[in-house]
């Protein structure tokens, strides 16, 4: 029993045509030639978006899909809402973890709140796809694909919608960032006067980070994104018959300091010329010339630093942040403030010791290495029509702060990552990291580390098992998942590595700094919060120094695959998981700063004489 699945198109009939065409003849007979970004997304250029999305480098969609299976419950908790509008909707994978949480029993019982879901986007064959097959996934749910433009045709939506209930409108991927500034206002302006009082937003951007992590998430080692970037070509020559050589083009991203976005272009191999027969138009490339076809703008959260991160060389001598200070970042619209890492240091990660996905299920050693943790920001009550939840894709790289609620102070767990990053920098210098880094170091020294690490490990999962257990509803499934994951991780990283390194995990016994650390770890697990609060150092600490050791690019194999694996974002990830739920333990009174401060400088001595670990005392 399948329901007919209509698509209201809102484009008009010759949409295509005539939209293409005036983009077109603009862009190309502009200096320097552009290509505006929508006309990616015919059937092709959606399916490789998918495959973007899959990519090991593209980490926005995996952040983002985690974020919203943490937050998808309070967000329909929070909002109540009746129907979901979700702008560029594409193939509506994450959104899955919204219509779930929205029409399933909530908290206590409540009942389900949405009753209609309105993809908004260009892509017909994406709306029907994604459409039939939430039809069927979702059965009481009202599926009504809106086939329209979000930059200019918001207007129509007011009218599919009958005032039953509070709306929500989602807009994710990063997808806002694809809009310059310009462009971007006249949307949210336009966003704005069609919403009502009372309804909700829910925007995911992407935040500023390494560009040694944004740059490959936008030119990857596939070559998928150069393929999709070439399809805009492609298009056109199907559409308006033009004759682009396809091949004679190469992609080029590149990260734009002062803007803050990734840049993608197309670059002329050859000289070449061009003839678009249906807009009776002939354009020359020269040799090299490059033509710009789409910005990813990231984003900053109102306070804190997001990247480079205060004292590191590339931020060229420019201000810094002593820890625990509260100065706002940079505004993007002060260009050339503070930051000025140049373009040209993108380098390409080492290479991950596990593949992805196992590299996502990672030990949740060590998250923030530049301290990363998104924006959170609470709704403001009361002031504008649409109150943002929760916006902000967070992801491993980044290294912006939890934003605390109103007050625009840092939170508790941003405070503790600010106060213990010179610690973390300290264990630079401990001759095991420096042996690392150089690639020297006896793997004796290695190997006993590892077991004694394997050993650690196993406390570890029962230190998570141990907070899940007293953890409010809504984070138990998230320590149950971080068990989990280091359970498993330990055994294929440490595993792998044993075999290579001739450690016997199995025989090990714990050393004196082992037994010391696992000790006072199971004894903090004991209160949530101050157990939340003592695993920062190892998850935080790792990530941060995984990152600051890949800088180093250590040449030695082993090591450089270990080193990518904690400099790895997922793991960062991870531990954005841990200080949100340290948040929000603080928020709810579950823990005092004092006795966080306390287990987490603890942890934090244990976490530098780790590195002494010997066999016996
Ligand atoms: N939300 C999905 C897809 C993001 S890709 C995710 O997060 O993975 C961007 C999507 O927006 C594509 O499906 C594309 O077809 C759509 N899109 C781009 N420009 C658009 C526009 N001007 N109006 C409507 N949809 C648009
Ligand atoms: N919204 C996505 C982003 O900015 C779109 C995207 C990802 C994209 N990779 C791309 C657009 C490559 C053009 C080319 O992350």
């Amino acid at each position: 029993m399948t329901r007919p699945l209509q698509v209201d198109s809102f484009l008009p009939a010759d949409y295509l045509a005539e939209a293409l065409r005036a983009d077109v003849v603009r862009g190309l007979t502009a200096s320097p030639k552009e290509l505006p970004p929508k006309w990616f997304y015919d059937e092709r250029g959606s399916v490789l978006f998918e495959e973007i999305t899959r990519l090991p480098e593209y980490y926005p969609t995996r952040a983002e899909r985690e974020i919203l299976r943490a937050r998808a419950t309070e967000v329909a908790a929070r909002t109540g809402a009746a129907t979901l509008v979700e702008l560029g909707s594409g193939s509506a994978e994450k959104t899955r973890l919204l219509l779930t949480a929205l029409t399933g029993p909530g908290r206590g019982g409540r009942p389900a709140t949405l009753r209609r879901y309105l993809p908004v986007d260009v892509s017909e064959s994406a709306l029907l796809e994604s459409g039939t097959a939430l039809v069927q996934e979702y059965p009481g749910l009202v599926v009504r694909p809106v086939l329209a433009d979000f930059t200019h045709q918001l207007g129509v939506l007011p009218d599919l919608l009958p005032p039953d209930g509070p709306r929500l409108t989602a807009f994710l991927g990063g997808t806002i960032g694809n809009l310059e500034p310009a462009p971007r206002a006249e949307f949210l302006a336009e966003l704005r006067a069609a919403t009502d009082p009372g309804d909700w937003l829910l925007l995911g951007t992407d935040l500023v980070k390494d560009p040694a992590v944004l740059v490959p998430a936008y030119d990857d080692a596939a070559g998928v994104t150069a393929e999709f970037n070439r399809n805009v070509l492609r298009v056109i020559n199907r559409e308006l018959r033009a004759d682009f050589d396809v091949d004679a083009f190469e992609h080029v991203a590149r990260w734009d300091t002062a803007q803050e976005w990734i840049e993608m272009r197309l670059r002329s191999t050859r000289a070449q010329q061009v003839t678009i027969a249906d807009l009776d138009l002939s354009v020359t490339f020269g040799a090299g010339e490059e033509m710009r076809t789409e910005v990813s703008a990231k984003f900053r959260t109102g306070s804190g630093p997001s990247w480079p991160p205060p004292d590191s060389p590339s931020n060229n001598g420019g201000p810094t942040r002593p820890p625990g200070s509260l100065s706002p970042s940079p505004a993007r619209s002060e260009p050339g403030a503070a930051r000025s890492e140049p373009e040209g240091r993108a380098v390409r990660p080492t290479g991950r010791a596990v593949p992805a996905r196992r590299a996502a299920r990672s030990r949740p050693r060590a998250p923030l290495g530049q301290m990363p943790v998104g924006a959170r920001r609470r709704s403001r009550s009361g002031s504008p029509a649409a109150r943002p939840v929760g916006c902000g894709t967070r992801n491993s790289a980044e290294r912006a702060p939890l934003v605390g609620e109103d007050a625009g102070m840092p939170t508790l767990s941003q405070r503790l990552v600010d106060r213990g990053e010179p610690a973390v920098r300290a264990q630079l210098a401990h001759p095991t990291v420096q042996g690392i880094a150089r690639g020297d170091l006896d793997p004796g020294v290695f190997r006993v580390w590892l077991e004694q690490d394997y050993l650690f490990l196993l406390d570890y999962v029962r230190v998570f098992t141990r907070l899940a257990w007293q953890a409010p509803d809504q984070h138990l499934g998230e320590l149950v998942d971080l068990a989990y994951v280091t359970w498993h991780d330990e055994l294929s990283l440490h595993r792998g590595m044993a075999a290579e390194f001739g450690a016997d995990l199995v025989g090990a016994v714990k050393g004196p700094e082992c037994t010391a650390y696992t000790e006072f770890l199971l004894t903090a697990a004991e209160e949530y919060g101050r157990g939340l609060a003592a695993l920062l150092p190892c998850m935080w600490g790792y990530s941060m120094l995984g990152r600051l050791l890949a800088e180093r690019e250590p040449s030695e194999p082993r090591y450089a695959r270990w080193v990518a694996a904690y400099a790895d974002p997922d793991f960062a990830l991870l531990g954005l998981r841990c200080a949100e739920m340290l948040d929000d333990a603080y928020r709810s009174g579950l823990v005092d700063e004092a006795s966080a401060t306390a287990a987490f400088d603890e942890a934090l001595k244990h976490e530098m004489a780790f590195w002494d670990v010997r066999v016996d005392g």
